[in-house]
């Protein structure tokens, strides 16, 4: 198989199988148990809790572990619209171009009463800090605006919609899945309130993520039990995944350059490849982009069958978000960009990371190039 799917999930790199694996073979960990198999685990997690803090540079007190970025962006969402007074409508704003686990915490707050405004991008496929401005309402509570778009790879102007947000002293959100390991964090300069981050998109284990949160923002648990993650977030931690991720940031650090450099020159050589087809329609924004993800339309083709034959000659790639290609529904971000159905069906996310070569890139597209001959 040729896996050009990064953007949905990473490999997991043979260092952090490798600490999974002792980790498993080390006896029990609660971090929560004062005995020394308890002091052992707690260790585990202040050195994960350590870590993750001194590469994004934020606080330790910042971090909330949860079971990925949907549970993160859930906990930013419901949980800070939570902790408002319940008498009175609040006003939130984010994008039609969000990650469903961000656009459905929002359509629940609406279904409880809340008004929500849902930004369109502009045609190059972001979001103006201009439109937020535009939006933004006396009784505004909450911006949530992601990072990089995880089905074309645009960046959002996010340190300007952040600063915005702090001049208006609105609480700011951002998902930040798909920028983790491509994007620089600076949390402590950063004015943005709220960070979600996923480790299976760094080469770390699935299932586990954070949010990143200034302790000014006021802020619920959406799971309640004990006091782990400083009372926001109740439950045993999840210290595999936990030592898992710990170890993928360690290795993200270590390759920073390296990677950053690779994936820009595997976009350049995908893009050169495919931008001249008469047939093809490029969606990512070359101007603010990601360089791991590459989106584009093929027209005149049936959706459907490109996908199955790629998927028999070996080829994994998306045609959208992860669980949505699953339930082939038409992508809301190219929709929102103003693709029609069919155009949906028929664009491809080439995604890609550490591992991808150029002869991977090379072999899809000439088994693109006959299919669609
Ligand atoms: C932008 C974005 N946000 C959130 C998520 C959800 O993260 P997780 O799979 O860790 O729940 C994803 C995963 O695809 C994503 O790409």
């Amino acid at each position: 198989m040729i896996y050009l799917d990064y953007a949905a999930t990473t490999p997991i790199t043979p260092l952090v199988k490798e600490g999974i694996y002792l980790f498993l073979n080390s006896g029990p960990a609660n971090a929560s148990s004062v005995h020394q198999a308890g002091q052992a685990a707690h260790h585990i997690l202040s050195k994960a809790r350590s870590q993750l803090a001194s590469i994004i540079h934020s606080k330790e007190k910042e971090i909330i572990f949860t079971s990925g970025g949907t549970e993160a962006n859930n906990l930013a969402i419901l949980g800070f619209a939570q902790s408002q007074s319940h008498d009175k409508t609040q006003h939130f704003i984010t994008s039609k171009i969000e990650h469903a686990s961000v656009l459905s915490a929002f359509e629940y707050l609406e279904s409880l009463g809340h008004e929500v405004t849902y930004l369109s991008p502009q045609s190059s496929g972001c979001i103006t800090p201009d439109s937020v401005a535009k939006a933004i309402q006396k009784n505004t509570a909450l911006v949530s605006i992601m990072w990089t778009n995880n089905e074309i790879g645009n960046n959002n102007p996010i340190h300007e919609i952040a600063q915005l947000c702090s001049d208006k002293n609105i609480i700011f959100h951002c998902d930040a899945v798909q920028a983790l390991g491509y994007e620089d964090f600076q949390f402590d300069h950063l004015n943005i309130d709220m960070l979600s981050i996923s480790s299976h998109k760094i080469y770390g284990p699935s299932g586990i993520g954070a949010l990143i949160v200034k302790t000014r923002v006021p802020l619920k648990p959406l799971i309640f039990g004990g006091h782990q993650n400083w009372n926001l977030r109740g439950g045993t931690e999840n210290l595999l995944g936990i030592h898992g991720f710990q170890i993928a940031l360690t290795e993200l650090e270590s390759h920073r350059l390296e990677d950053k450099e690779h994936s820009e020159r595997l976009f350049i050589h995908a893009l050169g490849l495919l931008k001249n087809n008469p047939k093809i329609c490029i969606n990512t924004n070359l101007e603010n982009r990601s360089n791991h993800i590459l989106n584009f339309t093929i027209k005149n083709i049936d959706g459907e069958s490109l996908f199955m034959r790629l998927d028999m000659l070996g080829f994994a790639v998306s045609n959208g978000a992860a669980c949505s290609s699953g339930a082939q529904k038409p992508s809301h971000v190219l929709k929102a960009l103003g693709k029609s159905d069919e155009e949906a069906q028929s664009s491809i996310r080439m995604s890609w990371g550490r591992f991808s070569t150029i002869d991977e890139i090379n072999s899809f597209a000439k088994a693109l190039q006959n299919i669609i001959d």
